[in-house]
């Protein structure tokens, strides 16, 4: 069996060491990759979202399965795309058509979804240009902060969360008169700030069955204390300590079945992954968003937790079997530090030396930004490296981590030195 991941990140990285472990995976071929994936893989230097590139590579490398890592090919229909072609038709994809895509393609979609099927969400409404004072009169109605949404993908910037009303006001304008994240923006979601704390639930479904992995929460914000911009992530642990069983299975009833017996209510064939944004409001599920795609750094202490055999479960997806498959789940903890370049998520320097790797031995590095080059690992992109351990507590695990970073230099690195800083037992 051969197998093509899409995606160059630290989640593609993390796919590929769990699908290598399988004994019926033969060879595995990620695009673009990185360093990390080139080590155990092969790497094919195309863009994910050019399908017909797509197509060359699976038709010459006999692939028979295809792995997509990130949301922007699903969002553009490369499901769609495999079905409508004779000589791709039978090769399953892991990852939702363009119409279970909408879950995070449109969040005035994934809105409509959560209402038709009573799961629990902040309360919203939709908005275009031509309702924009409608707007304004409902962003009166509320209590701040203010939350607005561009409702396309808009590379993660598209949340706006503003604390008085004025700028709220001023920013709809700015995103529905203005477009201020171009088309992504044409409608705006606006919708009650939910007060709690955030966590991640992934699913994989076959459509019919599913499994609920291990849970996640990540650190987004740059700065220690979760201050500053936003990032893609610095850092995540698994399993989540205040999502007891009690919370877990609220999540799986209200949320996770509602959302599964939902997609299919539409005829909605969805095959894949589904990371669910949640936030907990005084121990009760809410809706934040859907993803159509794992997270990233979440993938990397989600997959390492999980011992059973990853192509196993992809392929009860694939003949939708997923009922038949084992999920074993360890009961470690799994902590990641994401590693970046000085200056990210704002501009930073590129091609950077990256020493010390050989001498990381308690850890596990997920390539995310680097590459190979003159037989050296150099950086290539703002998250560079993730640094994954496996311990019997949320300190062990971040101890590991944190002793492994320190083996490892490049000019102006940087990371968090607080990731969990809010799980820890005080
Ligand atoms: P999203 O892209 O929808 O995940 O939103 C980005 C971030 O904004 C989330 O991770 C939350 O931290 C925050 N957020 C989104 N919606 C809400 C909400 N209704 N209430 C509070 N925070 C929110
Ligand atoms: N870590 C957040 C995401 O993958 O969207």
């Amino acid at each position: 069996m051969n197998i093509l991941i899409l995606g160059s990140g630290g989640r593609e990285h993390a796919f590929t060491m769990s699908l290598v472990k399988s004994e019926k995976v033969k060879k595995i071929f990620v695009a673009p990759g990185n360093a990390g994936t080139q080590e155990i893989a092969v790497n094919i230097s195309i863009n994910p979202t050019d399908f017909l590139a797509v197509k060359r590579a699976v038709l010459e490398n006999a692939i028979e399965m295809v792995v997509v890592g990130p949301e922007a090919p699903l969002v553009d229909g490369i499901h769609d795309f495999f079905l409508q072609d004779e000589s791709l038709k039978n090769i399953p994809v892991i990852g939702p058509k363009k119409d279970g895509a909408m879950l995070e393609g449109s969040k005035d979609f994934s809105k409509q979804f959560m209402m038709r099927h009573q799961i629990p969400t902040a309360k919203y409404q939709s908005f275009t240009k031509e309702t924009l004072k409608e707007g304004f009169l409902f962003l009166e109605t509320l209590e701040p902060p203010y939350v607005l949404k561009a409702d396309g993908l808009a590379a993660g910037k598209g949340v706006l969360i503003l604390n008085s009303l004025e700028e709220a006001k001023k920013e709809l304008e700015e995103m529905l008169t203005n477009q201020k994240f171009g088309d992504a923006s044409a409608t705006v979601v606006i919708e009650e700030f939910l007060k709690g704390i955030e966590l991640s639930v992934f699913v994989l479904t076959d459509g019919k069955n599913y499994k609920i992995l291990p849970s996640a929460k990540d650190y987004k914000r740059i700065g220690e204390g979760d201050q500053g911009l936003n990032t893609g992530g610095m850092g995540a642990i698994s399993p989540v300590p205040f999502a007891t069983n009690d919370f877990l299975t609220k999540v799986e009833e209200q949320i996770v079945k509602p959302t599964i017996n939902g997609l299919q209510e539409e005829a909605i064939d969805y095959r894949g992954f589904i990371f669910i944004g949640l936030m907990n409001v005084n121990g009760n599920p809410f809706v934040i968003e859907y993803n159509v795609r794992m997270g990233d750094p979440e993938t990397e202490v989600v997959l390492p937790r999980i011992e059973s055999d990853l192509y196993d479960l992809l392929e009860g997806v694939a003949h939708q079997n997923l009922n038949e498959k084992e999920l074993k789940i360890s009961s470690k903890t799994a902590a990641t530090v994401m590693v970046v370049s000085g200056g990210y998520p704002e501009s930073y320097e590129k091609g950077k030396e990256i020493q010390g790797l050989k001498g990381v031995q308690d850890s596990i590095v997920y390539h995310a930004g680097t590459t190979q080059k003159d037989s050296k690992t150099i950086t290539s992109g703002g998250r560079v490296m993730a640094f994954t351990s496996l311990g019997d507590s949320i300190e062990e695990a971040l101890e590991k981590s944190y002793q492994s970073i320190s083996k490892v230099h490049f000019e102006k690195m940087n990371f968090r030195k607080d990731i969990g800083f809010d799980l820890k037992k005080k």
